[in-house]
């Protein structure tokens, strides 16, 4: 049967994830990938998590089987709220919904506030899978370049003065794909320009915690309450567990929690009751601190590679957290050339490519350094640097 004419308009400019095939091409075990974007498995509290889950089903199987409310269990939603609190932050935990990882809120967000041709502003470049799950909802991108201290807020000023704009998506901590985090002065200026806007701010955060050096910030809705800002446990405790959150005004709750419903009822309720009793019976900082010391000596070492191996013309990025680097090579190269390249030679990255929303920059890449041994971030940064060597002579 011919089913192209089957499918709604919406489907017809999405691609394919571009990550997602690359990460097949990367599945080969001897390749060393810097590609995905992937903790790494010795930050899995496993034991714990196996006392969790055996506790919660002997004392309360019969409750923790069942169905549960669309906003979550309440007690990990004051957990989230006070763990603000402690850093500052005042979140009302009815202002919180539990979520399937932070990537559901980016289409909970998409649904409630994106009608068709509406413009959505996001940084250059931006999470690609954002722009995947905003596509959905058929927005006209909006893109603001990123500096080394966020995005220059002149420059969204005067982006939503000339256009009218439903919401800015912006990562502010420790930004995927680039690393990048906004200052403390810039945070407080996005808020600035936003706070007397029709504008929503949208803040997400899903690698906030795993800052492993420099000053920790708080979020730009300490600065704009009006705000909506995502978290997440995928990066502290388990992606594979499917659990994040969105903080929102009350407002903008009552239609997550509709579109919620409708998507899926509710988020896994087994998963919410064993990660909460791990938090419980556990110290999460004691491990939060273990895998930013991880985090830090794998960076640091991928650094000190990329200075030891690669072209002194290559720049990148020094992240002060989070599991990514940005790479820009000279003008004229291309990453997407420099990939075929580099999977000859065994090693792979994902071309910057995929992260822009208008005119790609073609010269840059990002590199994953949460998820590899040390060993292999030393043979993969040499090849890498000696693949780029290579494409620079021939040029
Ligand atoms: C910026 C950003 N947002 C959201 C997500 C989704 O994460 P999760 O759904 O696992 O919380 C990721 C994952 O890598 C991300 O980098």
């Amino acid at each position: 049967m011919a089913m192209k004419n089957l499918f709604a308009d919406r489907m017809k400019n999405i691609p394919r994830s571009f990550v997602r095939e690359i990460l097949k091409v990367t599945e080969d075990p001897e390749i060393i990938s810097f590609a995905g974007g992937l903790p790494h498995p010795e930050s899995f509290p496993v034991e714990e998590i196996e006392a969790a889950t055996t506790k919660v089903l002997k004392e309360e199987g019969d409750k923790i089987l069942q169905y549960s409310t669309t906003e979550g269990y309440r007690p990990l939603r004051d957990y989230i709220a006070k763990r603000y609190a402690t850093n500052g932050l005042k979140v009302d935990s009815a202002d919180v919904l539990i979520t399937n990882g932070s990537q559901q809120c980016l289409d909970l967000v998409g649904k409630v506030f994106i009608n068709k041709n509406d413009r959505i502003a996001v940084e250059r470049p931006t999470y690609l899978a954002a722009i995947q799950a905003f596509s959905l909802y058929e927005p006209r991108f909006k893109s603001v370049p990123l500096n080394e201290e966020g995005v220059d807020p002149e420059v969204l000023d005067d982006l939503i003065r000339k256009f009218d704009v439903k919401f800015f998506y912006a990562i502010t901590s420790f930004q995927n794909p680039t690393g990048i985090t906004y200052s403390r002065k810039i945070r407080k200026e996005i808020a600035d320009i936003l706070r007397d806007s029709q504008i929503m701010f949208v803040e997400d955060n899903p690698y906030g915690e795993i800052r492993f050096m420099g000053e920790n910030l708080p979020p730009v809705k300490s600065y704009l309450p009006e705000s909506i800002l995502f978290g997440s446990f995928s990066k502290i405790v388990s992606p594979g567990m499917r659990l994040g959150w969105i903080v929102a005004p009350p407002e903008v709750m009552d239609k997550l929690v509709i579109v919620k419903q409708a998507s899926d009822l509710h988020s896994n309720y087994f998963t919410q009751r064993v990660v909460y009793q791990y938090f419980k019976d556990n110290n999460v900082d004691e491990h939060i601190e273990k895998i930013r010391k991880r985090y830090r000596r794998q960076r640091d070492l991928m650094v000190d590679c990329i200075e030891d191996y690669f072209p002194t013309d290559v720049e990148i990025t020094r992240p002060e957290g989070g599991m990514f680097l940005w790479v820009t090579l000279p003008k004229n190269m291309s990453s997407l050339e420099l990939f075929e390249h580099a999977l000859k030679e065994k090693v792979a990255f994902v071309p910057g490519e995929a992260f822009y929303v208008d005119d790609p920059q073609k010269n840059t890449l990002r590199l994953n350094f949460s998820n590899s041994e040390e060993e292999k971030i030393k043979e993969g940064i040499k090849r890498l640097g000696k693949t780029i060597e290579k494409l620079i002579t021939c040029d």
